[in-house]
């Protein structure tokens, strides 16, 4: 039954004619297309752990931060600048939208969630971007919540209950929320002190619904007459008009998502474009997810002493160190070696002169001004390697959309003896062992005198430390987005 959208050609009667285009479709080639079609697909959760945590990031933004410097009725901030900000997350596993706020505030916020154990319980160890320490998880100000479509009299008159409980309501899909579905999210601002009554039968409605369960046939289909709702204007023009704008919306692009699934060379150009300027209007660095370093506590009590010690800035500040020192002897011996041969690499240069790799990078590029050539020998790409390759990128980025630990069940081999993906030919940007593994190892075994070269290369295998090995993981869905949104181009490597 639909109350609050426009009749026959309303929107809700295109959504169903539009969605009717996808029975046809196999899930794989919709969820591709879907990737493929929408502009901020690429944004994903960025460096926090999920793309909930964006959806948080995007919609303080746009709500001038109203849930990370909330500011009164008249417009002055209720938080002094030690003040914590204390917030509760509801239905809150795995806690994206905590982790914002703590990353946003760092140790100026203490925040309760609410979730329910299992699968879906907080995962605290991977909260990287904030402080999980000033979280508190629980098992069971302002107000934000998920809703999907609001067509029915229950839902519609939950948000009313909501508008006469907050001074302000806003429902609001923001552009991390994918444009094809239904999902928006009810915004609430400034509780009212005078709606406990409303608490109250808010509470009641909860007992009855426990009471029906699954089990009767009874259930309750309106909580607030349709003539309340329908006899405040303001009320109910707003939800009329939200629905029909999120309903065009969404409309426009099923149809689009359509499109792609029908011509799988259509892609959608904004994508980089889009990443780069909502991240920078929502004041989020452009970064690649990393783990933050593990410090032993007494390490971190040591540094919080000295910090206190320090005074109230609490900066330390080292003296000028900066690696080995480089002297003009040094630079003139370098010169000649390439005077001598300039097809010499670094590496070779670095063993000859018993310089480390490191200082003559900082010599011969930025004091003699020689810059290096490499011929490098590389596959021809084939025509049809491209398109393999998007297709490929785009599986791949839905698998990690719907399995955040996918990467982890990713095996790679130098041979090709077994596989359940088909992983494109000639693809080294893709590929962790071209990209990263065989010139990190080469680096370190050529780095002094080889005597033992099976040797060598077990130890600088052995040596690679954990964070380098998780950026190199991370790195690969980052060369899956260029290729995406590239059509295929090779990633520089
Ligand atoms: C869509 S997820 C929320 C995602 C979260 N906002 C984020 O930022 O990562 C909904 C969560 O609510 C939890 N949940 C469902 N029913 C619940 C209940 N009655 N009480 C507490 N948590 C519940 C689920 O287990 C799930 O973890």
């Amino acid at each position: 039954m639909s109350v609050v959208c426009g009749g026959k050609r309303g929107p809700f009667s295109a959504m169903t004619v539009s969605m009717s285009v996808f029975d046809e479709l196999e899930p794989d080639e919709m969820r591709r297309a879907r990737t493929r079609s929408n502009p901020f697909e690429t944004i994903r959760g960025a460096f926090f752990l999920n793309r909930a945590a964006m959806k948080m990031a995007n919609m303080d933004k746009v709500f001038d931060f109203m849930f990370t410097r909330p500011k009164d009725e008249n417009d002055e901030e209720v938080l002094g600048p030690d003040d914590l900000l204390y917030f509760a997350d509801v239905c809150a596993g795995p806690g994206g939208f905590s982790e914002y706020v703590l990353w946003r505030r760092s140790w100026k916020a203490k925040g309760f969630g609410f979730t329910l154990k299992g699968e879906n319980d907080f995962r605290l160890q991977d909260f990287y971007a904030g402080p999980c320490e000033t979280f508190e998880p629980h098992y069971g100000g302002h107000f934000v919540c998920k809703l999907f479509d609001l067509f029915t009299p229950f839902s519609v008159g939950l948000v009313y209950l909501m508008y006469k409980s907050f001074r302000k309501i806003s429902i609001h899909k923001p552009n991390t929320s994918r444009p094809a579905n239904s999902e928006r999210y009810i915004i609430c601002k400034w509780k009212r002190k005078d709606c406990d009554s409303i608490a109250d039968y808010m509470y009641h409605i909860n007992e009855l619904l426990w009471k029906y369960g699954t089990t009767t046939d009874q259930d309750i289909v309106e909580i607030v007459p349709l003539e309340i709702m329908t006899s405040d204007d303001n009320f109910y023009n707003y939800i009329i008009q939200s629905n029909n704008s999120l309903g065009e919306r969404q409309v426009v692009n099923l149809v689009k998502i359509a499109a792609f699934c029908r011509d799988t060379n259509l892609t959608e150009p904004q994508q980089a474009e889009m990443k780069r300027q909502c991240l920078s209007y929502w004041e989020i660095p452009d970064k690649l997810r990393t783990a933050p370093p593990r410090v032993a506590p007494d390490a971190k009590c040591d540094e919080i002493l000295k910090k206190s010690k320090s005074g109230t800035s609490g900066l330390v500040f080292k003296k000028h160190g900066g690696g080995r020192r480089i002297s003009d002897k040094m630079i003139a011996n370098v010169q000649a070696a390439y005077e001598r041969n300039p097809h010499k690499s670094l590496r070779r240069a670095s063993w000859e002169l018993q310089i480390p790799k490191s200082t003559l990078q900082r010599i011969v590029p930025k004091r003699l001004k020689l810059y290096t050539y490499q011929v490098q020998l590389m596959q021809r790409l084939e025509p049809d390697d491209k398109p393999k390759q998007v297709e490929f990128a785009n599986t791949m980025l839905d698998r990690l959309g719907t399995d955040p630990d996918f990467m982890s069940k990713i095996f790679f081999l130098d041979e090709a003896t077994f596989h359940v993906q088909d992983w494109p030919p000639r693809s080294p940007d893709l590929t962790l062992l071209n990209f990263f593994l065989w010139s990190y190892v080469k680096d370190k075994v050529y780095a002094t005198p080889v005597r033992d070269l099976r040797e060598r290369i077990v130890e600088a295998i052995e040596s690679i430390p954990k964070d380098v090995l998780q950026r190199a993981w991370q790195e690969i869905v980052h060369h899956l987005d260029i290729v995406t949104m590239t059509a295929g181009a090779h990633v520089e490597i």
